[in-house]
């Protein structure tokens, strides 16, 4: 079977590289040249732990072939994923003009049975807009489109892709779903079986509703700091209740992320295309975005409403620990905010401070490890919890800070450290 992903960001090499490691030979078809060059020789353009070594040691065995050329590789492909991106409209809508340019690529030049696989996250109704594509050039019986969403988040990328909970398959045919289960088959995990719609659904209702778990702690994180409760312990508590799950209720500085943000906007879009006003989905994209202001406020009040020669150190720029994805990162948002007072910001990713630069003002000092972003510092705030802030020597960060002020937004420490003489401010407690 030979199988062809058209697209190699964060899914669609994941998507190659598991599916040959699983021993099929899979053609990756990338337009841009520069990623193209690194990926022919073993480099992943982003970092996602053990996704390189598995990309050279299946490029060592031949089954990893990666080409801009469309025309010799469609026709000889039986299955074909779509990865391409489908990045929001300022108004939401999730732009399908990378589906449908490749869509219509593959109109032309598919020759046989092929099932064109639909992976990027796409609004409800894609699968027929990529069908309608085909059939103008091509029988119906030549093709299927099949919905199969994944759930891959960054960081754990190749964990999820070979230990998915469910595999989701909406197709219209018996036989575009023996196929994709003869594709699956290696994960022996279950099967969601269903149409098109249903599968493109699911995606979106996954990511919004885990989206909703986090801005519900969020909000609960609130309440706990103004009536002296813990917000950890609640969410402990909620958590061990069997249909609510222990999961996603940690509370932070919001969710960011390529996903959450992008996928809740484009639910809302389509319920309000359908005539649907998605009032919950809505309100936790209200409340996330409201999160970061809501957090300088916190931060004025900690400094007495002063910024004036005030220097604040940020630990955390990606939006996630082991990525160096800053798409909608908390941390981005809170330095850009911050950088409109008087106050001085210093800040450090272990990952990110390559996209960081890239994103911020020269006003920021960008520092090359977490004393550094301490030193001198009248706040220092904790906005990605990387294990590596998990371990810091507190007594030299007590001594080389101008104020020993920490704001954890991640609640990777606790009170505890007040022993070490630190003013301790957390999220969701008192
Ligand atoms: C997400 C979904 O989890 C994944 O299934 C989907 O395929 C893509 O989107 P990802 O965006 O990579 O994955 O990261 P995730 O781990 O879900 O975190 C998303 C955001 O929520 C991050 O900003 C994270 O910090 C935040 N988060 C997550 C919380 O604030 N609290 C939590 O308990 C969990």
């Amino acid at each position: 079977m030979q199988i062809t992903i058209i697209g190699v960001g964060y899914v669609g090499l994941v998507q190659a590289v598991g599916l040959a490691d699983f021993g099929f030979n899979v053609t990756c078809i990338e337009k841009d040249k520069e990623k193209l060059r690194e990926l022919k020789f073993g480099r992943v353009p982003f970092y996602e732990p053990d996704l390189e070594d598995l990309l050279r040691k299946n490029l060592k065995r031949n089954r990893l072939n990666f080409t801009d050329n469309y025309l010799d590789n469609i026709a000889q492909s039986d299955v074909i994923f779509i990865c391409v991106g489908t990045p929001p409209k300022k108004n939401g809508e999730s732009d399908l003009r990378f589906v449908d340019q490749v869509s219509k690529e593959i109109s032309n030049k598919i020759k046989g049975y092929t099932v064109i696989v639909s992976k990027s996250t796409v609004p409800v109704g894609t699968s027929r807009r990529i069908e309608n594509i085909l059939k103008k050039k091509n029988s119906l019986k030549s093709f299927d489109v099949v919905s199969n969403p994944e759930f891959l988040r960054e960081g754990s990328a190749l964990e999820d892709f070979i230990r998915p909970d469910k595999v989701i398959i909406g197709c219209r045919t018996i036989k575009a779903e023996k196929i994709l289960k003869k594709i699956y088959k290696p994960l022996n995990r279950p099967y969601v079986v269903t149409n098109n719609e249903t599968a493109e659904v699911i995606k979106y209702a996954n990511n919004s509703f885990l989206a909703t778990k986090i801005t519900f702690i969020n909000e609960i994180a609130d309440l706990c700091e103004n009536i002296d409760a813990e917000v950890e312990t609640v969410a402990k508590a909620i958590g061990l209740d069997g249909r609510i799950g222990p999961k996603f209720l940690h509370p932070g500085p919001g969710y960011g992320g390529s996903c959450f943000p992008k996928d809740v906007k484009s639910l809302i879009y389509q319920g309000k295309k359908n005539s649907i006003d998605l009032k919950i989905v809505k309100a936790v994209d209200k409340a996330n975005e409201l999160r970061i202001k809501f957090l300088v406020k916190r931060i004025k009040k900690i400094l007495n409403n002063k910024f004036n020669n005030i220097q604040i150190g940020i630990l955390g720029i990606s939006f996630k620990p082991n990525t160096d994805d800053i798409r909608k990162s908390p941390g981005i948002k809170l330095v850009r905010d911050l950088s409109k007072t008087k106050a001085k910001i210093k800040v450090y990713d272990p990952q990110a401070m390559k996209n960081a630069k890239k994103e911020l003002n020269k006003t920021i000092e960008f520092c090359s490890n977490e004393y550094e972003v301490a030193k001198n510092s009248n706040l220092l705030v904790i906005v990605t919890e990387w294990n590596q802030f998990k371990n810091l020597n507190l007594f030299k960060i007590k001594k080389i800070m101008k104020k020993p002020m920490i704001l954890d937004l991640r609640n990777i420490y606790s009170k505890e450290i007040e022993k070490n003489g630190f003013y301790y401010y957390a999220i969701g407690n008192n």
